[in-house]
Order: structure tokens, then sequence, then C-alpha cells
């Protein structure tokens, strides 16, 4: 097989990342895709940052080395927080990471030049996203939040009602409240609550996530190094493979729900553990 028919792999905790898999493919509809979600070790929000990357190069080393995949997206705002600038120096494969790409996006986008930025505790307090965007500009405001029971809601399969537009107003009122243009959506899950969080914000500030940001980059980049799949006209439904390292974690409501919005009706997961006994030991003690 030549590296252009080899797969794109994509990581994640859980199924946030299938928000960027959803956005590769409505561009690179030919392109086989291979997602590992590590929803045995779910959420990565609030572990310390070295143990989310030692998990990340856990699912990289697998990807690459078991799975042959010819580039790695890192489809998690924690694990690029965590591991980008490691991940991208240990592999020779073309690495993608959430940031950089909705950072620039958000910059041209803001007129006021007040930002809000909402991901999981890793992501907020890595501040990574902060300094992304004050080495563009740094006049710019920001002003951000942590939301981690977002990502458990999503995982439950729970993207709309009562009770996620009062958790929104929880996280987000101080953010609408500082009159920010632009809110960065810092985590790969949050896309499925899009509708609550816009009904909370406003109509006067445009939200951004990293799916399409990056979909156009990783094409970019698949494009010049010559290992993008020419004639991308239509989704290759065959060629994609969605695991987790732990199945049971998968709730039925999500699959139900993420389905039609993702607009994968054949979604299933097949279980794969690739972490050694080993590694759970050394991880306990380290936390
Ligand atoms: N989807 C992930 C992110 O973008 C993380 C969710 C979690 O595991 O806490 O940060």
């Amino acid at each position: 097989m030549g590296v252009r028919e080899k797969p794109i792999g994509v990581l994640d905790s859980g199924v946030g990342g299938l928000t960027v898999v959803n956005e590769i493919l409505d561009i690179m509809p030919r392109e086989k895709v291979i997602y590992y979600g590590d929803t045995l070790h779910l959420p990565y929000g609030p572990r310390l940052l070295d143990e989310v990357k030692n998990f990340v190069f856990n699912i990289s080393d697998f990807l690459i080395n078991k799975k042959n995949v010819k580039a790695l997206v890192l489809a998690c705002n924690t694990a690029t927080s965590a591991a980008m600038e490691d991940v991208e120096q240990k592999y020779s494969v073309p690495v993608f990471g959430t940031i950089e790409s909705v950072t620039e996006k958000a910059y041209t986008l803001s007129n006021s030049k007040r930002i809000g930025i909402i991901g999981t505790e890793g992501t907020v307090n890595s501040q990574a996203y902060q300094r992304s965007l004050l080495q563009k500009d740094a006049e710019i405001k920001i002003f951000s939040a942590a939301c981690p029971k977002f990502v458990e809601i999503v995982e439950q399969g729970i993207f709309s009602g009562p009770m996620v537009e009062k958790m929104a107003h929880k996280y987000l009122d101080g953010i609408r409240e500082a009159d920010v243009d632009v809110l960065i959506l810092g985590c790969t899950h949050f896309p499925y609550l899009r509708a609550p969080i816009k009904k909370v914000m406003g109509k006067n500030t445009k939200l951004i996530s990293s799916g399409q940001a990056m979909a156009r980059e990783i094409k970019k980049v698949l494009d010049q190094n010559n290992i993008l799949i020419p004639d991308q006209k239509k989704r290759n439904v065959f060629a994609r493979e969605f695991m987790v390292s732990d199945r049971n974690s998968i709730s039925r409501d999500f699959l139900d729900k993420g389905r039609k919005f993702l607009d994968f009706p054949s979604l299933k997961f097949k279980e794969k553990n690739i972490f050694t006994k080993r590694n759970k030991v050394h991880l306990q003690k380290g936390e």
C-alpha cells in the first residue's frame, strides 16, 4: 500500500473527536480514518497533564506502529495542551493539534479583541489557548471558564433541554457579561452543545470550534506532502474504523443521538484496550 492509501489516525478521550472526524470526512470524503477514543480514562480534563501525555503516547504508538497511519490528529484539546510538542518531536508523520488553527480564526473574527475560551480544566489551566492568542496580539482580553460537566453530559447523549441550559448559564454567564464577540469551544465535545451554548451567548457572539479549521489544515498539509487521496468526491463509507478502550462506557443514548448528529447512521465501536498493566501501575503511582 502506498502512503497515500494509508489511513489518518484520530484520537480523543471519548466521542468528542468524532466532531473533528465529521469535518475531515466532509472535505476529504475518500480518506480512510481510524479513530481511537480512550473511554477507559475519560475524562482527560481533570487529570495531570503528564498523565494525559502518557495516554497520548500509548495511543499514538498504537496508531502509528500497528495501524500504520499516515498522519496523526489529536482531536482533543486536553491532549493537544498536554502533548502536542512532544508528539510532533517523536514521530515523523504529520501531527495536527486543535489549538493553533482555531486561535488564528478567533483572532481574525474578533473585532473587539475580547475573546472567550471554554474547555476542560486541563485545557483552561494549561494556558495553551491564552498563550497562543497573546502571541498574536498582546492586547487581546481573554475570558475563560472550565466546563467539565459538558463532557459528561455529551458522553451520556444529552445535547439539549432545561438541565443543559441551566448548566450553560452557570458556566457561561460571566463570559457573556464580559462582552466577548468570539467564543472558542476549546473542547471537541462541545460542538454537540452548540445550540444551548448559542442560546446563552446570544446572536452577537460567534462560536468557533476546532474541527473545521483543523480539517482544512489537514487537507492542505496532506496535499503539500503528496499524500492526499485525489478525487475527493463522496464518502468512502467502508474505510472507517472506530475503536474505544472501553466499550461499556459508550452510552446507548449517545449512540442514538450521536449517529444523527454526526450523520454516521452505522456508527459502531470496537473495543481495543492497548494499555498494559505495567503502564496502569506506573500511572497510579504518579497520581
Ligand atoms: N474532548 C476532549 C477535549 O477536547 C476532552 C474531554 C475530557 O476527556 O475531559 O479536551
